[in-house]
């Protein structure tokens, strides 16, 4: 996908499953917005580099959340540049009290390195990207400390994982808590009186059909609620999709114990699908295999899923 320049000199980068998409100010004092994942970071500086986005002299990371698809280029851009990073307070503090747990890391075993959060975000603040003026919303139930920007001018919204166009981020109630499905649609009704003529999301392309988009969130989440093994199901397939992209070829017959030493596998299986592991599993390979999203050669494993 090229670029989209989508206020002058800000640009938006869609990337694929693995890394989320972000955004750079092209500028004396470029900023960024996010950083997509850690492994792919060599990538993603050949991306900002292609708009003229030098990442040792960004002055400036806005995050909006500390998710390891989001933040994976923060500390190496600090530590190279030392840029002030912005984040919401409540990611802050587990960044600043070492708290790999909340932002999910541990739970999924995933790659991503803490930062020096030197900028605590509040609900309702403005964040100048140069001269583009953003309103920070707190928007959590995916994520404790997820925030969406808001450009009221121009009326466009950075709807990270609040809002895609038809499919949605992953539900995970064991680390936000038993309530997280009806904090999500709170965030969802926090967001509907905005006007917004253009979303750009944290997963797939942009899109304009703002009311159209809720109104599917809202119908997905309320659908949790009457089957909440659909939350269940969800997570298991993204994680799974997630975790082959992570490590790239797996042997199969290593798949499935690994899984089993997991937080989130046998646990997600417990909670949803009475800890029919082996069941699950397959049920949720089978599906892959046969629709091409996970192909099978020479005894491994790989996703065909873009990163
Ligand atoms: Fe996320």
């Amino acid at each position: 996908m090229p670029p989209i320049e989508m206020l002058p000199d800000l640009f938006f980068f869609q990337r694929g499953y693995l890394n989320a998409n972000h955004f750079a100010l092209r500028s004396d004092s470029p900023v960024l917005i996010d950083t997509a994942y850690l492994a792919d970071w060599e990538e993603t500086e050949r991306i900002l580099a292609s708009v003229g986005v030098d990442s040792r002299r960004v002055d400036r990371i806005i995050t909006t959340h500390c998710h390891c698809d989001h933040i994976g280029g923060h500390q190496l851009v600090q530590q190279r540049s030392g840029c002030d990073i912005a984040v919401h307070r409540i990611g802050k503090h587990f960044m600043d009290t070492g708290d790999d747990w909340s932002p999910w890391w541990r739970y999924f075993q995933q790659k991503a390195s803490f930062f020096d959060a030197t900028v605590a975000l509040e609900d309702g603040d403005r964040v100048a990207v140069g001269r583009h003026e953003f309103t920070v919303v707190h928007t959590p139930g995916h994520a404790a400390d997820h925030t969406v920007l808001y450009h009221p001018k121009e009326r466009l919204l950075i709807s990270s994982d609040l809002l895609w166009e038809s499919d949605m981020a992953v539900i995970n109630l064991r680390v936000e808590g038993s309530a997280a499905v009806f904090t999500m649609l709170s965030s969802l009704d926090r967001i509907a009186s905005l006007e917004v003529r253009r979303v750009y999301p944290g997963h797939g392309r942009p899109f304009s059909d703002f009311q159209a988009a809720l109104h599917t969130a809202r119908k997905r989440l309320e659908g949790y609620l009457d089957r909440p093994q659909l939350i269940g199901r969800d997570l298991l397939k993204k994680i799974i999709v997630y975790t082959l992209m992570m490590r790239g070829a797996v042997p199969e017959h290593r798949f499935f114990p690994d899984l089993m030493k997991t937080h989130w596998f046998p646990e997600t299986v417990d909670f949803y699908f009475d800890g029919a592991y082996r069941e699950s599993y397959d049920d949720v390979l089978s599906g892959f295999l046969r629709r091409g999203i996970v192909m099978r050669e020479y005894g491994k494993l790989h996703t065909t899923v873009k990163p």
